[in-house]
């Protein structure tokens, strides 16, 4: 089968490779009919995430028909029509019985590798992403082999095409997630969300959806910014304007009752913190960039919340928890647990209440997944997703 493989730092290649089959009797065979390129994918392309080894199987987006399914599997049967969420959860373990899917106890065979690196335990599994996540093969591919596959995959039964429900998957429930965990008090509390790529554009609809009085997107992307705009969101180039005074003033002074991470690691930024953060990365003296979470920090009101979808990788310099302590914050973060938002957020599609698919730009075959990395990394022609047909 075709698949997209890391080939190395900012290499990215299309490969045939053996098709997946069955190793566990828990495991499933889906045939990948849709599958999208994440932000998270880019931490991989430029080298940030570790132990990647050449030849891994990419993506985490990705849905399908099961063609397969182990002797065990009892929900699914070939020809279900599936989404698949990013991340893998046994359903039985304590995290997992509370809901908290992410951080499966069971679904990461390699979390000694995570404790070296972290001086603590790590969450679960995730597809197509580096072997300290568990080393499994991802679905930017015809095929991919989906373990614990009763507990994973989400059926859908509605005629409601890829592009609707694909996002179900990561993005949607990580919006959503990071939306929930600032606990929006309806009518009243402004939310800001830095970041309006793909996960930002689904926090600022999910924030609204909760019940925000008032959304502002912060980035530097025009026609990212205008996709929020859409949405009603008030919108901040932080290149054309003083970001933290503009959040004042729209607060009448206060800050957003809560502020969205929805940038991570990688963050683009001015000042000294910025010029630091690039420095220490490039010398290996700090794990993360970490722009927009300081400036989270320093705009939230007191009393707030900074919620952090953005992916974080270690240890970090620079962090003003002096301010974030004087202002008592709370901080919510970390993978979604998405097998929890799937149902809740199908019901709202199907209901009408919102269209993933608005946040694409980008349609293309597996093939041209290479260039389409690297203009979904730069931004390039307007690119904000890509959703790729493997079988294209
Ligand atoms: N927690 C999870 O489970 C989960 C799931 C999916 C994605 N993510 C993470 O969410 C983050 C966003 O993902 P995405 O797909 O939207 O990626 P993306 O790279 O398309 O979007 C990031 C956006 O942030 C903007 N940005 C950079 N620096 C900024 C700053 N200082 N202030 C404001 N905006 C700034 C960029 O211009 C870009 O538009 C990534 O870190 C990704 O890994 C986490
Ligand atoms: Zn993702
Ligand atoms: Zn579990």
């Amino acid at each position: 089968m075709k698949a997209v493989v890391w080939q190395g730092t900012n290499k990215i290649g299309v490969e045939t490779v053996p098709d997946p089959s069955i190793l566990l009797p828990t495991d499933a065979i889906v045939r990948v009919t849709s599958t999208a390129i994440c932000g998270s994918d880019l931490h991989l392309l430029d080298g940030y995430i570790p132990s990647m080894e050449k030849g891994d199987i990419l993506g985490h987006e990705f849905m399908g028909e099961v063609v397969e399914v182990g002797r065990d599997v009892k929900k699914l049967k070939a020809g279900d029509r599936v989404v698949v969420p990013f991340n893998l959860a046994c359903g039985v373990c304590d995290p997992c019985r509370r809901g908290l899917f992410s951080a499966c106890d069971n679904s990461n065979p390699n979390h000694r590798m995570a404790e070296a690196l972290y001086g603590a335990v790590s969450g679960g599994g995730l597809f197509g992403y580096s072997h300290l996540y568990g080393g499994y093969a991802g679905g930017q591919a015809q095929y991919v082999r989906v373990p614990f596959a009763d507990v994973g995959p989400f059926k859908i039964e509605s005629d409601l095409r890829d592009e609707q429900v694909l996002f179900l998957t990561d993005i949607f429930p990580t919006g959503y997630q990071a939306a929930e965990n600032c606990g929006i008090v309806p009518g009243r509390d402004v939310v800001a969300v830095f970041g309006a790529g793909p996960v930002g554009q689904f926090a600022a609809r999910s924030a609204q959806m909760l019940g925000a009085a008032h959304v502002i997107v912060i980035d530097r992307v025009p026609e990212r910014l205008k996709m929020a705009a859409a949405s009603g969101a008030q919108t901040i180039n932080y290149e054309q304007e003083d970001v933290l005074l503009a959040l004042r003033e729209a607060t009448g002074g206060r800050g957003p009752d809560h502020v969205i991470d929805a940038v991570g690691l990688e963050a683009h930024g001015h000042g000294p913190g910025a010029l630091l953060d690039t420095a220490q990365q490039k010398l290996r003296l700090t794990f993360d960039r970490i722009t927009a979470l300081r400036w989270a920090i320093m705009s939230c009101a007191k009393g707030g919340t900074v919620s952090m979808p953005g992916v974080y990788g270690g240890l970090v310099n620079e962090l003003p928890l002096g301010a974030a302590f004087a202002k008592g914050l709370t901080f919510r973060m970390g993978q979604t647990h998405t097998h929890r938002y799937l149902p809740d957020l199908l019901g709202r599609i199907e209901g009408g209440e919102i269209d993933p698919s608005f946040v694409i730009t980008h349609r293309a075959g597996l093939s041209e997944a290479p260039d389409l990395y690297k203009t979904f990394r730069d931004k390039k022609h307007g690119c904000i997703k890509v959703v790729l047909n493997p079988w294209d």
